[in-house]
């Protein structure tokens, strides 16, 4: 059960127009496009596919609307991809696509699928920076962004209301590991084959069940400011943002998505290994966020012009 990670999250959508723009402006590129479907890659190939909300083979989702329909993840082969489907098989209905990917359920309900990844590795220049000391740029100007191009699809979080019967789903059955912990109220997993902080965040809503928001890692910060100053020039609303949270450390900027929860944008996330500490954490404002603004920042030139 050597998941890899998140490969594709399918949503089934009221205005397919306006969530194929908004996938175009977060920054993903359109690989392609037919009157059911509107497919978006990461560089890395991670894609996000729209469906129209009543198309007839769309998987069940928990709530009504706009909404995720389906969470796919990737394995290196079919082997492990047909291993998942047999163990998962046990217990529950499970089929398979003529290209091999398995679709099944956790123990929530949520619509799962298993898939060989199609994800390429992108090499990404490291940020060069300058920190007293030591020189990472020399006689060279630092990138300034126009718009956000998302390398990786990194994690989603699921409302549960049977938090501890979902976390043994996902550790028990799949090989997702925890590594940290909000007592009561949420996990965060890695992928065993993923040396992210987190693929996965389970969070207990009281009883609430829903897709909550997906995350995508960036190469350095400017790009997170510059991504997210585009995206607020461009009509769309900041969920929550630009901040940084302490868990994970990394920074974030959330929108609000037409498809359903909000979209964030990730830059400069812990990378963990079996000798990673877990830690239980107070559910508290101040581990949520160590800092943040609210309603996203916008561009100086926008400031002076006046135009929003
Ligand atoms: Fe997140």
């Amino acid at each position: 059960m050597n998941i890899l990670g998140l490969e594709s999250i399918v949503f089934g959508v009221e205005d397919m127009v306006t969530a194929s723009r908004f996938w175009e402006d977060f920054g993903l590129t359109k690989a392609s496009e037919g009157p059911d479907r509107i497919v978006f890659e990461t560089q890395e190939k991670g894609t996000i596919v729209i469906r129209p909300k009543d198309a007839d083979d769309l998987p069940a989702a928990p709530v009504e609307g706009s909404t995720a329909h389906e969470y796919i993840w990737g394995l290196k082969t079919q082997t492990e991809v047909d291993a998942i489907g047999a163990e998962l098989a046990t217990d529950r209905d499970v089929r398979t696509d003529n290209d091999g990917t398995v679709h099944s359920v956790d123990d929530a309900g949520y619509a799962i699928g298993f898939t060989v990844s199609k994800r390429i590795a992108v090499t990404v220049d490291a940020p060069d920076i300058n920190i007293p000391g030591i020189a990472g740029r020399v006689d060279k100007r630092a990138k300034i962004y126009k718009k956000a191009e998302p390398v990786h699809l990194s994690h989603m979080v699921l409302l549960t209301p049977n938090l501890e019967e979902n976390r043994d789903f996902y550790v028990n059955r799949l090989g997702f590991v925890v590594t940290d912990c909000y007592p009561g109220r949420g996990y965060f997993f890695r992928a065993a084959g993923s040396s992210e902080h987190h693929n996965l965040f389970l969070l207990k809503g009281g009883d609430d069940k829903g897709f909550h928001h997906i995350a995508f890692e960036l190469r350095d910060i400017h790009e997170l400011f510059g991504g997210g100053t585009y995206m607020g020039e461009k009509g769309w609303t900041t969920h929550l943002g630009p901040g940084r949270h302490p868990i994970s450390s990394c920074y974030f900027w959330y929108f609000k998505n037409p498809c359903g929860g909000a979209a964030e944008y990730d830059f400069d996330s812990d990378h963990v290994t079996d000798d990673w500490t877990p830690k239980d954490w107070e559910s508290t404002p101040a581990s949520f966020a160590e800092w943040t603004l609210a309603e996203g920042i916008l561009s100086y030139e926008t400031i002076q012009t006046g135009k929003v």
